[in-house]
């Protein structure tokens, strides 16, 4: 049997917490053979409810589940992890300036990243899920500087899958014969969701998104701004925002980070840009990348035209000025 995995989940008791533990438990992040001990930690006001969510994991009698962590201090919850889900942060409240709400993340991803750095198990894999996502991460990086650029990542997969899945509504095929949807650049309505490369199984052949959809001005228009506001619609729908989503594709980034990608088939993760595509280096940019025996590679070659590199070039100036904001609130 294989040793288990310890999996940190942060603001395990907020609404993606609560829908990515039972996930993680039951082997959608890992493998249906991959036994878990799961570490969730979140803040004091939050820790009877945290308990509660503890109390359901036992209920649930999850197989795979060989342990449960349920705490509020930082250090007990980062110990031994192999793979850190950041999901906890300071949200946007009515009112709140941008600079304030800045501050209080890249306070919470400073010292997170302290207690990863010492505590955490070697080569521990971070995804960062909480917004502002790209910058979280990008703070938790410069503040981990023993833990490997490589290693820390931002969550844009659920973006990616919105992706697929207008191409699929709009077809009128099955969402898993959609494949190389492309989100360049910040998880934010900037983002450029990009269809430019993918493509449909159909009967006869693979075939380019751009030529099944003979409709460039959606593709250039309502397309791109559905993924970029879908964040937006399904709070005014639901009154919370993306929950089930969100944890699903939380689980689809690290189990293709983890087992790899399939052969031709690539994603978005949000990685420390290398200067891939002329994007600035040193920012945590949404590029296409492929996975292999947990490596991550941002996928080379693309042909980007003139209306894209507009759309790449606008996204990461928003990620330059974000940074120096987080910057800004350092000093
Ligand atoms: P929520 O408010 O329901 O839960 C957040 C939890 O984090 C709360 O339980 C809170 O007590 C906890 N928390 C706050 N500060 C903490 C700290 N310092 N350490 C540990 N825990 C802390 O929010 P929800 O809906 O679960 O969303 C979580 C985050 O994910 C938000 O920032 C949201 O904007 C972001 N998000 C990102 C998406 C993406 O695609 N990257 C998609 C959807 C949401």
């Amino acid at each position: 049997a294989k040793d288990p995995v310890r999996v940190l989940v942060t603001g395990a008791a907020g609404q993606i917490g609560y829908a990515l533990v039972p996930m993680i438990a039951r082997g959608v992040m890992l493998g249906p053979d991959q036994p878990v001990i799961l570490h969730m930690l979140d803040i004091p006001p939050a820790a009877e409810a945290l308990n509660g969510v503890r109390m359901e994991l036992v209920d649930a009698a999850f197989p795979l589940l060989k342990g449960v962590v349920a705490t509020t201090d930082a250090v007990e919850a980062c110990t031994g992890v192999n793979i850190a889900v950041m999901v906890g942060g300071f949200p946007r409240k009515e009112g709140m300036e941008r600079k304030d709400v800045m501050s209080k993340n890249v306070s919470i991803y400073k010292s997170q990243a302290s207690a990863l750095e010492a505590y955490a198990a070697p080569n521990c894999k971070v995804l960062v899920v909480a917004n502002p996502a790209n910058t979280n991460a990008l703070i938790l990086k410069e503040f981990a500087p023993s833990i490997p650029a490589k290693n820390i990542t931002c969550l844009t997969r659920l973006d990616h899958n919105r992706a697929l899945g207008q191409i699929s509504e709009r077809l009128n095929v099955q969402v898993s014969d959609v494949k190389n949807a492309i989100i360049w650049g910040n998880h934010s309505s900037t983002q450029y969701p990009d269809v430019s490369h993918a493509t449909v199984k159909t009967p006869s052949g693979e075939k380019p998104v751009r030529q099944l959809v003979s409709d460039d001005d959606w593709l250039k228009g309502e397309f791109i701004t559905t993924v970029q506001q879908r964040g937006a619609a399904i709070i005014k729908a639901r009154k919370l925002s993306s929950a089930l989503s969100a944890a699903s594709s939380a689980c689809d980034h690290i189990r293709d980070w983890v087992l790899g990608t399939p052969e031709g088939t690539w994603v978005s993760m949000g990685v420390y840009s290398d200067g891939s595509y002329n994007v600035p280096a040193g920012l945590i940019y949404s590029f296409p990348v492929t996975c292999n025996a947990g490596e991550w590679t941002i996928v080379q070659g693309l042909s980007i035209d003139e209306f894209s590199r507009k759309k790449l070039d606008a996204t990461a100036e928003e990620l330059s000025e974000e940074k120096a904001l987080a910057y800004s609130c350092l000093s």
